[in-house]
C-alpha cells in the first residue's frame, strides 16, 4: 500500500499519479490535501510519514511545489528516508543504496510523463542491502542522537 500526500501546489500532480497507480493496479491511500485551497505542507508530510514509519503503508509519495519542503518535513519523522527527485537515476539509486521509503516530487519542477518515469524507477528498484546497510544503520544512529565514529 502506497500512502499519497500533497499540499495545494502538488495536488494536481498527485491526482494524476494516483490515476497512474490505479491503471497499474497499485493500491494507494490519499491522505490529502483534497483540493487546491492553500494548506501547509508539513501537515501532509507528517500524515504520510507516520503511515510509513508505523508500517501501515509500505512506502509514500509526497507532492508539493518543489518537493523540497514536504521531503524536509517527512525526514523529521524517525525511520523516514525521503528523497526529492527530478530524474529517474537518483530515484532508482535512492532505493538501491539508501532504501528510501518516501519519494517527493515537485509539481513545478517535473512534468507528468517525467514524474511517471521517476515513480516507476522508484517503485521497481529493490534495496541492495549489503555494504549499504552499515550506512543506513549509521543514519539511524544519528537519528537516535548516537555517535557513529
Ligand atoms: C507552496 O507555495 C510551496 O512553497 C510548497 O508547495 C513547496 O514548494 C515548498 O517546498
Amino acid at each position: 500500500m502506497i500512502a499519497l500526500g500533497s499540499d495545494h501546489a502538488g495536488y494536481e500532480l498527485k491526482i494524476e499519479i494516483a490515476k497512474y497507480l490505479k491503471e497499474k493496479g497499485i493500491e494507494y491511500i490519499d491522505f490529502g490535501t483534497y483540493g487546491t485551497e492553500r494548506v501547509d505542507y508539513p501537515i501532509f508530510a507528517l500524515k504520510v510519514a507516520n503511515e510509513v514509519a508505523s508500517g501501515k503503508c509500505e512506502k509514500g509519495i509526497l507532492f508539493c511545489g518543489t518537493g523540497v519542503g514536504i521531503s524536509i518535513a517527512a525526514n523529521k519523522v524517525k525511520g523516514i528516508r525521503a528523497v526529492v527527485c527530478s530524474e529517474p537515476y537518483s530515484a532508482a539509486l535512492s532505493r538501491a543504496h539508501n532504501n528510501t521509503n518516501i519519494l517527493a516530487l515537485g509539481s513545478r519542477v517535473v512534468g507528468l510523463e517525467l514524474a511517471k518515469m521517476i515513480v516507476d524507477q522508484w517503485l521497481n528498484t529493490p534495496y541492495e542491502g549489503g555494504r549499504h546497510q552499515k550506512r543506513i544503520d549509521q543514519i539511524s544512529k544519528i537519528e537516535r542522537g548516537e555517535q557513529i565514529d
